[in-house]
């Protein structure tokens, strides 16, 4: 069940295991708050977590979960596209991208599924710190210009890790003034 109370709400996304929960945990510094697993497949609901009593970080499950039965992965789209097109408090959504990995097909047909639709969304490159720091910028820049290739405008990036927080503080910037204008 979603909330009531009409708050903002910023939500997580991405292939199962690419470190949704782990990284609402370090947004909030709490070690446990969103559950973190290393199999894949462990956020099975919507979870809201408040923030400040101002805000919400949302976890949703992920998607491209092959190991779902067919019946489960319809359900969680389902449920994922709900809440995407017909959350009126969403104000953005954090698509999240393993930063080591070359674009992958699900994850491009959910960013232009967005696109098409009009979902307000950032990128959030996850696991920076699995690569040498020399090479996150270009890793990042090398998938955005894969992006380029279909669209005339590119959604505004963020290069992470939970691991180490890189990033944290810019992510928050980034609600945090989205919260002002509100
Ligand atoms: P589902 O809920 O199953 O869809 O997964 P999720 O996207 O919420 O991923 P989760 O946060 O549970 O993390 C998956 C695995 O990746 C765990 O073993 C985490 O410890 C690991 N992980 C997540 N973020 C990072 C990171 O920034 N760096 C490193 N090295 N590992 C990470
Ligand atoms: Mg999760």
């Amino acid at each position: 069940m979603c909330p009531a109370d009409g708050k903002a709400e910023y939500a997580f996304i991405g292939r199962s295991n690419v470190g949704k929960s782990s990284l609402i945990n370090a947004l909030t510094q709490r070690k446990n708050l969103a559950l973190t697993s290393s199999t894949p497949g462990k956020t099975m609901c919507i979870n809201h977590f408040l923030v400040n009593e101002q805000w919400y970080l949302v976890d949703l499950p992920g998607y491209g979960y092959a190991q779902r039965s067919k019946k489960d992965i319809e359900k969680f789209q389902t449920m994922i596209s709900d809440y995407v097109l017909k959350r009126e408090q969403l104000v953005c959504l954090f698509v999240l991208i393993d930063i080591r990995h070359d674009p992958q097909k699900v994850d491009l047909a959910f960013l232009n599924f967005l696109g098409s639709h009009g979902v307000p969304f950032a990128i959030v490159f996850t696991k920076a710190d699995k690569l040498p720091v020399t090479k996150t910028e270009a890793a990042a820049n090398k998938y955005m210009k894969t992006l380029q290739e279909e669209w005339e405008e590119l959604p505004p990036y963020f290069i992470t890790s939970s691991a180490n927080k890189l990033g944290r503080e810019e992510l928050l910037a980034y609600i945090e003034d989205i919260n002002k204008n509100l």
